[in-house]
């Protein structure tokens, strides 16, 4: 039986909201700045089949870039490893929309979560499926073994009215032969996706497949166990972006964070656990939830590095 994290997250939870606020929320999507600042959750899903969570645990957010992962592994999940031909494993050391490195290694993206890369993969899943975003959403109610979750459609259209910057990325991409769809396309099924709505209960649990060996506790198998072990790895190198170096440093977890300020972190063997709080730092990732990753890890004693 796992430990009982129910007294550690609530500590982490005192602590942590009792910090003075740092960072702000995103504005670059205009529906995300509507999103009160200050709210603070986090839960913990086990192997076990255990579930702990305090706070705004339940609050459902956007979760933006944490879709990348379920995108990636649906298209894993379809692919194979042809996937690796049209996109890196190497960390960008660069913000997540950047455009510069593209140019000088003529248009495949480091990895498959900066945003170069994660359009790159939302291609092959508009080649894979008419409507690529629900099989994402379908996807992830798989995992969860229920359908609660959605797309917020206010979120997806605020987005996809301000993409001007991922459609130089794709339209940049596809002068080089890396996007076969239509732009317009894969900037649609891109936006509807990072636009899925879950909460930290929920993205813990959906997770946990990462946690076990590419299987859901009880359920299906996800990915083979080779393949969970190289996304946890991907989430350790370039999860955070241009602050994996530092995430890895601070909470020694494979993490994926998303710029509505929920950061998923995964134990191998043992747990999920997804925090959120919405005010971000200059790398686009949250504040408040990196400094509880970084707490839980470091009281839970489960760090990957020992
Ligand atoms: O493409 C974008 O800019 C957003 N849909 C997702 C960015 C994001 O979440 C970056 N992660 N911290």
């Amino acid at each position: 039986m796992s430990a009982d994290f129910a007294a550690l997250l609530q500590t982490i939870a005192a602590e942590v909201t009792a910090l003075p606020p740092e960072g702000d929320v995103a504005d670059y999507i205009p529906a995300l700045a509507r999103v009160a600042p200050d709210q603070f959750g986090i839960a913990v899903a086990t192997v076990d089949g255990r579930l702990f969570r305090t706070g705004a645990a339940d609050t459902p957010f956007s979760i933006q870039s944490i879709s990348k992962l379920f995108a990636l592994a649906l298209a894993l999940q379809r692919e194979g490893d042809a996937l690796w031909r049209r996109v890196g494993r190497e960390p960008s050391g660069t913000p997540f929309n950047s455009l510069v490195l593209l140019e000088r290694e003529r248009g495949i993206p480091r990895n498959p979560f900066v945003n170069a890369g994660a359009l790159v993969i939302t291609d092959v899943l508009c080649r894979r499926f008419l409507q690529p975003e629900r099989a994402v959403l379908e996807f992830v109610h798989r995992l969860l073994g229920r359908t609660s979750v959605g797309i917020d459609a206010d979120v997806a259209r605020s987005e996809r009215r301000h993409s001007d910057r991922n459609a130089a990325i794709a339209h940049f991409m596809r002068s080089f032969g890396n996007l076969q769809a239509e732009v317009g396309a894969v900037l649609d099924a891109y936006c509807a996706h990072c636009a899925i709505a879950m909460s930290c209960a929920e993205l813990a649990e959906a997770a946990l497949f990462l946690a076990a060996d590419g299987r859901q506790p009880g359920g299906a198998r996800v990915l083979d166990a080779a393949d969970a072990r190289r996304l946890n790895a991907l989430m350790l190198t370039c999860g955070a972006y241009d602050a994996a170096g530092d995430f890895a440093f601070r909470i020694g977890l494979p993490t994926k964070t998303g710029v509505g300020g929920g950061i998923l972190a995964i134990v191998p063997g043992r747990l999920s656990v997804c925090a959120w709080s919405p005010r971000l730092d200059a790398n686009g990732n949250s504040v408040a939830a990196a400094e509880a990753l970084e707490r839980f890890a470091a009281a839970a004693g489960v760090s990957i590095f020992g």
